[in-house]
């Protein structure tokens, strides 16, 4: 049914408006009752043994919705409803921001890739936290629903030297309703932003943001995560591991979309991969894949790693899980997959487990690792 209408409606649509439609419908079934029910009841994770237990927290299985697609915080419960267990919301800037001009978002369709330069267009986090709390009051006392991450980003219009307080200013609105928290240094299109990859720039930004989030968060610890590039070094991704130990943090998100186009078995035309931005989708997956074995064989269990990058399919997320991950993402392929896909991902891991020497899925965190070292 959804290839069917992705190839005769939303392919033919331009990919931003096609998004806004599929968003809308997705927001109007969380408002509807009865769709409400009817949705959750055919895609709700239901698998007991994928239940994770990450970050404090715990979910009801590993697979969520990468940031990106819910910027703004205002469809959170429509896609829970399709089976994600978290919801990493933003990039969320200090600012209010349009982001690039159109058009900004490139469907590659038969690389199943997407290109984006939105450039962080968003709300900003004052009216992203206000949206957040005003979620948590109509929610008050119920303890179901899906973990909510806030990913925080840099205004562009802010300069360099002072993007430390615009992370920090966003933290401050934003730690009280984040389930964890994410540094994201790792966008391609804000300019300069991924110099705080860099340790000597990324240490006093994850410092500060900790600082802060203590400070305005008293009653828990919100876990702080930062999100890294695929197109890091491979000495850049050990570097930027030790100073994740080094710091106490509680995770790395690996990865963010990639500036690369050679070697990615890329088959749309030129004028397609020639479209400055982040690639993401299936091209990705093997970067993206590595980066999360290196960060796995450099820190093992010692912080949650995430992998996201060109996940379609249940092989793909076991696949990361082997490699390391507690928790996997896609954000891409749901254009590509349709609604069901987060259910497809839960059903074919619980499958995958089933026939796994494992017992529970932490068992299997990593677990490509034990094997490649005693191979
Ligand atoms: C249109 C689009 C917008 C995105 N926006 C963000 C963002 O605001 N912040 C962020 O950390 N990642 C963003 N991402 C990256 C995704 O979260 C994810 O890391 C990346 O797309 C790789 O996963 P995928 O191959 O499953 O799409 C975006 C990706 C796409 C396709």
């Amino acid at each position: 049914m959804y290839p069917l209408l992705f190839k005769t409606v939303l392919a033919r649509m331009d990919p931003e408006k096609a998004h806004r439609l599929a968003f809308a419908l997705i927001r109007a079934a969380a408002r509807l009752p009865l769709a409400r029910t009817l949705v959750a009841a055919r895609f709700a994770p239901r698998h007991e043994e994928l239940t994770v237990d990450a970050l404090g927290l715990r979910m009801p299985g590993p697979f969520g919705l990468a940031a990106g697609f819910d910027k703004n915080a205002d469809g959170i419960d429509g896609l829970a409803l399709l089976g994600f267990s978290h919801i990493e919301t933003g990039t969320v800037t200090g600012q209010p921001q349009p982001g690039n001009p159109p058009k900004r978002l490139f469907r590659l369709v038969p690389d199943r890739a997407l290109i984006n330069r939105m450039g962080f267009n968003n709300d900003g986090s004052a009216a992203v936290a206000s949206r957040l709390a005003a979620r948590a009051a109509r929610r008050s006392g119920r303890a179901d629903g899906p973990v909510v991450g806030v990913n925080i980003g840099k205004t562009k219009a802010v300069p360099e030297e002072e993007a430390v307080a615009d992370y920090v200013t966003s933290t401050r609105r934003l730690a009280p309703y984040a389930d964890y928290l994410v540094v994201n240094v790792s966008s391609p299109n804000t300019p300069g932003l991924r110099a705080f990859q860099a340790t000597e720039a990324l240490r006093p930004l994850l410092r500060a943001v900790r600082e802060a989030a203590d400070e305005t968060v008293t009653e828990r610890r919100v876990p702080l995560l930062v999100k890294i590039a695929p197109d890091l070094a491979d000495e850049d991704v050990d570097a930027v591991a030790d100073l994740a130990v080094e710091l106490g943090l509680d995770g790395v998100i690996a990865t963010n979309t990639t500036v690369a186009r050679e070697g990615l078995g890329l088959t749309a035309g030129p004028s397609l991969t020639s479209e400055t931005g982040g690639l993401s989708g299936a091209p990705l997956r093997e970067r993206s894949l590595e980066v999360l074995r290196r960060l796995y064989a450099r820190v093992g269990g010692r912080i949650t790693l995430v992998g996201v990058g060109g996940i379609t399919t249940a092989d793909d997320a076991w696949q990361r899980i082997l490699a390391g991950a507690t928790l996997v993402q896609g954000y891409s392929a749901f254009v590509y997959e349709g609604p069901g896909w987060a259910r497809r991902i839960h059903r074919g891991l619980a499958a995958r487990l089933a026939a796994s020497p494992y017992e529970t899925l932490a068992d299997a965190v990593g677990a490509a690792h034990g094997e490649a070292e005693a191979a």
